[in-house]
């Protein structure tokens, strides 16, 4: 299941290594940093954005997704997550959300450069919906 971890998507990590000192996280104090790569080349991050109201929270993946379909974009090739604690899988509502966009999309996660893990949506998200 577990795929190569490829110098796109090192650089990738650290991209998302990057914006962790971004992410508005005072409640759980666990920062989330995000970087999508789109088909055609361009990196769009985000962070983990908490809220007074727990649930009104989002995730670094969907700020990121939120971004980049936002600007236009619609095709994606793979998504980093780092945090600033343990690995960081997309949570169930994430994994819905780019379902709907990128069911194909390659995930990588990990807590360090040399023990990253790649896997595609489709595996998180087996039989996932979406409407044609
Ligand atoms: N979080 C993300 O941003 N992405 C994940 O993959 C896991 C969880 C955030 C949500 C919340 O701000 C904090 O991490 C703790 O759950």
């Amino acid at each position: 299941m577990n795929r190569e971890v490829t110098e796109t998507d090192l650089k990738l990590y650290r991209t998302a290594v990057s914006m962790l000192e971004r992410s508005y996280s005072p409640f759980s104090g666990f920062r989330v940093g995000a970087a999508l790569l789109t088909k055609s080349g361009e990196i769009i991050t985000g962070v983990n954005i908490e809220n007074s109201s727990l649930g009104a929270t989002i995730c670094a993946e969907r700020t990121a997704f939120v971004k980049a379909i936002s600007e236009g974009y619609r095709e994606f090739d793979t998504i980093a997550i780092a945090s600033s604690g343990q690995e960081a899988w997309p949570c169930g509502i994430c994994r819905q959300f780019m379902y709907e966009f990128a069911p194909d999309l390659r995930v990588v996660t990990g807590t360090e450069e040399d023990n990253l893990r790649v896997l595609t949506l489709k595996e998180l998200l087996p039989e996932g919906f979406r409407l044609q």
